[in-house]
């Protein structure tokens, strides 16, 4: 790096995950950019869930169109502040990499962050992405074991800098680092970076205030508009809804004047019928 291009993608997955309103949904944009800008060889992500993180990255690899290794860890079935949850989630995972991705590099690991530590040698990682369980002491533990294993160039992305509610810790692990090799995004509870290479950090730097409101802004956009496109559908499910009511009063308005009419045209037999069918 670094002169940095703008892209605008479209994320293929969304067809089959809507992940709009998810946590980690801001920061696609950015995450998009910077590999499709920094041109990593392997990705690790420690934390993938339904993947909106990590399908962001492996659309990145695809547009850009290298043999990028890129590696989910996660034991898919939850903790703590994720919720704890069932096979079907992995399942998923696996079926949007089939539908979308089953021509790049990807690396599904089932396990325990600490059980794949000895699958990747040290310096050998250019992207590290922790997002597992966000107590202090767990993202603490996961950011000393995993710091050897990126390369000097290599960036380390945390998910959640800047929630401070309940036993998230994150935020307290980032004020630890040294400010001079990081930024932060503020928006979609918080974004850090962090970088190993002290020059590719001021570099960086330097680009700070403007994607800190450029990529806010195209999340921001992005929620307003699908909640308009929410607001529609229930704008035409309500409509439709009144159309079937009004085609049922009009029916019942036609019964009922077809049987006013008929009544006042056969009165003799309207009189008749009613006797007959009280007697019956
Ligand atoms: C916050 S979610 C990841 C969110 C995801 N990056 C996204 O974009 O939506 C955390 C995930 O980490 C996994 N996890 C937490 N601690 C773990 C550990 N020590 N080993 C393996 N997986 C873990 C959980 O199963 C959960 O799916």
């Amino acid at each position: 790096m670094f002169s940095w291009k703008y892209y605008d993608p479209s994320f293929e997955y969304e067809k089959k995950f809507q992940d709009v309103f998810w946590p980690w949904a801001g920061h696609k944009r950015f995450a998009y950019d910077l590999i499709r800008n920094s041109k990593p060889q392997k990705i690790v992500e420690l934390g993938t869930h339904k993947g909106t993180s990590f399908f962001s990255f492996c659309q990145a690899i695809k547009d850009l169109g290298t043999n990028t290794e890129l590696n989910a860890v996660d034991t898919w079935t939850g903790d703590q502040h994720s919720g704890f949850y069932d096979d079907s989630v992995y399942y998923a995972v696996k079926d949007i990499q089939k539908s979308y991705f089953s021509k790049i590099n990807i690396k599904l690991h089932r396990k325990k962050f600490d059980d794949t530590l000895t699958s990747f040698k040290d310096d050998s990682i250019d992207l590290l992405h922790i997002d597992g369980l966000h107590t202090y002491s767990a993202v603490k533990h996961d950011f000393d074991s995993w710091y050897k294993k990126v390369n000097k160039k290599g960036i380390i992305l945390f998910h959640d800098t800047n929630v401070k509610t309940g036993d998230f810790g994150v935020y307290r692990l980032w004020q630890e680092l040294k400010d001079n090799v990081k930024i932060e995004f503020y928006h979609s509870n918080g974004l850090g970076i962090l970088f190993k290479d002290q020059e590719q950090a001021e570099n960086m730097r330097s680009f700070q205030k403007h994607w800190q409101q450029y990529y806010a802004s195209l999340y921001e956009n992005n929620i307003l508009k699908n909640r308009l496109i929410e607001k529609n559908k229930e704008n035409n499910k309500i409509s439709f809804q009144l159309n079937q009511k009004n085609k049922e009063l009009e029916r019942i308005h036609n019964s009922l004047l077809w049987k006013i009419i008929w009544a006042t045209k056969n009165p003799k037999r309207l009189i008749q019928k009613k006797i007959f069918s009280s007697r019956n």
